[in-house]
């Protein structure tokens, strides 16, 4: 057999179907994977999927020998420590100048510390970030390398290929930067994910229960949205999800589905580096804490009853203890510029937070370039993404996304709509925790000034923290005490 031009090892959903797929645009691929079962029923399906260039091999030595050199493996295994053990299986057999790529959701410092330790033994080291599911990665991932440029050269006419390809703006694949800059950013674009579905999730919540909205009008308005501004992939999902009826019982599946949502943890990471970097992350941090509590089902099934009991009629009662009188296409088209908005402040918040990250580390990061390669391929991939590439095009430099002039006139513009969804949501009940979050990071970032003054002078008044003053420059100190009290305050 002749060598092969790549390997990937972990076979299990994202591995297998990354491998077809690379197979699939004609580049030879060796598979390997612990568990061989996987291995050869990988080899089944790239047969049946057209007898495609891929070999199975059930152990490392001749797996890493199949394939041409200098080698490149992708490793698609459990992040931690299952990518350190197959690093130790696969790197036994490996030369010099041949490299490693983990394509895994893994902590970006993990990465930086392997390809460290590669180095050391003459071999290069990639971490990639890989978005898009199973789909995604059989017909065309978004893909995020970083670490070594001279690895990234040697597979990037692969990378090209096998990436989505989104007309106008090219294959859905960059180089990074250095370290694991591209499993930070696929961090980040996770923790953005967790903010679009959140923002999605509290849409539906206000139209169904203070719009009375059913499942069929919500099938019709999320389609209908999806021809618009917010056309992406996660509205388009959704409008399919209220569109599927339960094959178990009557009525619509999305009903059934119980109101607890998992997570993996790459969301959790980056709210955890929003708040080492001092970086205000509000919509993605009230995503994180929806899903906490979305956790705590018994706990709400429980609290339902107390607060019904202590006189709480229904959680949809307006102000005055009726129901909110809706109009339901104003609604509609109120909550969809609401979403808009809070989308734009979400997004704002997680480049900021890549920005502060490139900063630190010196990754020189180009903004712009993300937005282009989650075009197509990723989950978060939607039309808005173009806004956002052509914002940091106008201005690499731009402090955030809200001050730039073209999204500043479409937040302006939809303002009025924005605070009305969530006026009419706090008086039925029902939280909207992003887009408040949203809009309150909207409120302080465009006010002048804000109320920390007096946060400052508290900090001053019992700590001694000192304070600065508008009108003079230094740091000056009071003894707010001694004065209230001589004041007889
Ligand atoms: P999924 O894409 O389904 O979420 P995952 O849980 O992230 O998958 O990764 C599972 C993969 O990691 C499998 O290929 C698994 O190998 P097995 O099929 O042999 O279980 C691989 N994996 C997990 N732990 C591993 C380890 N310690 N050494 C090698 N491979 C491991």
């Amino acid at each position: 057999m002749a060598l092969t031009r790549i390997g990937l090892a972990g076979l299990a959903v994202m591995g297998q179907n990354l491998a077809l797929n690379i197979a699939d645009k004609g580049f030879p691929i060796s598979v390997y994977n612990r568990t061989t079962s996987k291995v050869d029923e990988t080899v089944a399906r790239a047969k049946a999927e057209g007898d495609l260039p891929l070999y199975g091999f059930h152990d490392p030595k001749s797996f890493v020998q199949s394939i041409q050199k200098p080698r490149v493996i992708i490793m698609l295994v459990k992040a931690g420590a299952a990518v350190d053990q197959t690093i130790e299986t696969l790197s036994g057999h490996l030369e010099e100048g041949d490299c490693i790529i983990d394509g895994g959701n893994e902590w970006y410092e993990n990465t930086e510390r392997r390809e460290k330790a590669m180095a050391a033994r003459g071999l290069l080291y990639l971490g990639m970030g890989v978005s898009g599911g199973e789909e995604g990665a059989r017909r065309g991932p978004s893909m995020m390398p970083g670490g070594s440029f001279e690895a990234y050269k040697n597979i990037e006419d692969i990378l090209l290929k096998v990436a989505a390809q989104v007309p106008d703006s090219g294959p859905c694949v960059t180089y990074i930067g250095k370290g694991g800059s591209g499993n930070f950013v696929k961090m980040v674009h996770n923790g953005i994910e967790y903010g679009d579905m959140q923002l999605i999730a509290e849409a539906y919540d206000v139209l169904r229960s203070v719009g009375k909205l059913s499942n069929a009008e919500l099938h019709q308005v999320f389609s209908e949205w999806n021809k618009g501004e917010l056309l992406s992939f996660l509205v388009e999902i959704t409008a399919d999800i209220f569109g599927i009826k339960d094959d178990k019982g009557d009525g619509y599946l999305v009903d059934k589905v119980l109101d607890k949502t998992g997570m993996k943890g790459t969301g959790k990471w980056t709210v955890q580096q929003a708040a080492d970097l001092s970086v205000a992350a509000p919509t993605i941090a009230a995503s994180l804490d929806a899903r906490f509590l979305s956790g705590l089902k018994e706990e709400r099934v429980e609290s339902a009853k107390v607060f019904s009991s202590a006189g709480l009629a229904g959680t949809l009662s307006g102000a005055g203890g009726h129901p909110p009188v809706v109009d339901k296409e104003k609604l509609v088209d109120d909550v969809r510029q609401a979403l808009y908005a809070s989308k734009i402040c979400s997004y704002a918040q997680g480049m900021n937070l890549i920005r502060a990250k490139s900063l630190e580390k010196g990754w020189d990061l180009k903004l712009g370039e993300l937005a282009r390669i989650w075009k197509g391929g990723c989950i978060i991939r939607a039309i808005f993404l173009d806004r956002i590439k052509q914002a940091y095009d106008r201005n690499p430099e731009l402090s955030s996304l809200l001050v730039d002039p073209e999204f500043a006139k479409e937040i302006v513009d939809r303002q009025a709509a924005w605070r009305r969804v969530i006026t009419l949501a706090v008086n039925a009940g029902v939280g909207t925790p992003g887009m408040s979050a949203s809009l309150a990071y909207f409120d302080t970032y465009r006010r002048e000034s804000l109320p920390a003054n007096l946060v400052q002078a508290q900090r001053d008044y019992f700590g001694a923290h000192t304070y600065e003053r508008t009108d003079m420059p230094g740091a000056f100190h009071t003894e707010w005490f001694k004065i209230a009290k001589q004041s007889h305050l």
